[in-house]
């Protein structure tokens, strides 16, 4: 009977310990109509770091059809859009050492997932922060709103 319930407890750490890392830990996919699945992203102001997955279940190659995940200020989004023609293809369609970009992944095709991790140390809870594609003309429809400082939540797109 002691086992069982040392073995219970043990259980519980576990689950506990695994709900507390991921509560910092994200996933949004892309896909090959042009879109994210989700269209808002909330992590707790107790995260010192936050890791996104940006993972893409779609056929076309990131030639064709390439995504990343963009973090900034909602102010910034259009500029850095900008930049980020300007910067072309081979830089990934982003502005090199922008320090208006908060965070960014490497640009995903169909099948391909990247991650990226970034300290919440200069994100301000209540500020507007938008995740977007930096790909050609991908941030009119690929774009969303980052909110910091609320429990954990992927909202999906309808
Ligand atoms: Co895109």
């Amino acid at each position: 009977m002691t086992r069982l319930l040392l073995v219970a407890a043990g259980l519980w750490l576990l689950t506990a310990g695994a709900a507390r890392a991921e509560s910092c830990q994200v996933a949004i996919e892309s896909n090959d109509l042009m879109r994210y699945n989700a269209h808002e992203i909330t992590v707790p102001a107790s995260c010192a770091e936050v890791e996104v997955t940006l993972k893409d279940p779609g056929n076309l190659s990131a030639q064709v059809m390439g995504h990343d995940w963009v973090l900034a200020r909602d102010a910034d989004m259009s500029a850095i859009v900008n930049a980020g023609q300007a910067a072309g293809r081979a830089q990934g369609y982003l502005p090199q050492h922008d320090p208006r970009v908060i965070a960014a992944t490497g640009i995903v095709g169909g099948g391909e997932s990247a991650t990226v991790s970034f300290s919440t140390a200069t994100l301000t809870a209540g500020e507007r922060y938008a995740f977007f594609c930096t790909a050609p003309g991908h941030a009119a429809t690929m774009h969303g709103r980052f909110v910091f400082g609320a429990g954990t939540r992927v909202a999906l797109a309808k």
